[in-house]
């Protein structure tokens, strides 16, 4: 396994596994996250936090900064033409309220609830009153009887920290009212659930 996770840092290989093991999750992914770009509000300086090699928001006409921990993933994220930082979700190197809208795509499985709770929050501070958060991970099925080929290949992710809906939903910020839409988006049952954040605060 370990041998594996080390492949799926090159960002090709990456790539290759997204759409070998998830096939149809791309358009899928467009389609929703469409439809969110449609009801946040305007402004084009976007994040993309926990971006990876590409951003799914470059379907939907957003060109954010990806952040990223990982060298390889920005580097070939900058090499499309995008901006990209290299930083930890969780201590994002931005001003408070500096940004127009922050997003995350698939990033929460891979951070331990305290880290999760963090990257939220610092997606909070980063985005201006008025603008939105986004937040979307993948779900894991209720049993493995519900779905057992999503269900094992989610136990095996890179991420350890696959959750339930309920989980999930534990972990943003209690004092924010987020709105919740559980998606399925790939040929095979993948679920996941989008959350989105309007920050609190004038606009003007
Ligand atoms: C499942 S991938 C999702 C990538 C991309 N958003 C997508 O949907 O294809 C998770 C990403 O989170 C990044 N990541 C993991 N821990 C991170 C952290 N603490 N801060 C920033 N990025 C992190 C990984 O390097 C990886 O690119």
């Amino acid at each position: 396994m370990r041998l594996l996770y080390r492949l799926l840092e090159h960002p090709r290989v990456y790539e290759a596994f997204q759409r070998l093991l998830a096939p149809g999750a791309g358009q899928a992914l467009a389609r929703e996250l469409g439809e969110i770009k449609r009801e946040v509000t305007g402004g084009s300086l976007a994040l993309d936090v926990g971006c990876g090699p590409h951003s799914h928001l470059w379907q939907v006409g957003l060109r954010p900064i990806g952040v990223d921990i990982s060298v390889d993933y920005t580097h070939a994220f900058a090499q499309q033409g995008a901006r990209s930082v290299v930083a930890s979700a969780d201590a994002l190197p931005f001003r408070d309220a500096s940004v127009d809208s922050a997003w995350t795509i698939g990033l929460l499985h891979h951070l331990p609830d305290a880290d999760a709770r963090q990257a939220v929050q610092e997606m909070v501070r980063s985005t201006r009153p008025g603008g939105d958060v986004v937040v979307f991970d993948g779900l894991l099925p209720d049993s493995i009887w519900r779905n057992p080929y999503v269900w094992l290949q989610r136990k095996l992710d890179r991420g350890r920290y696959m959750r339930s809906r309920g989980v999930l939903e534990s972990l943003l910020t209690s004092q924010a009212t987020w709105r919740f839409r559980r998606v399925s988006y790939s040929l095979v049952g993948h679920e996941g659930l989008i959350c989105v954040l309007r920050k609190a605060g004038s606009t003007a």
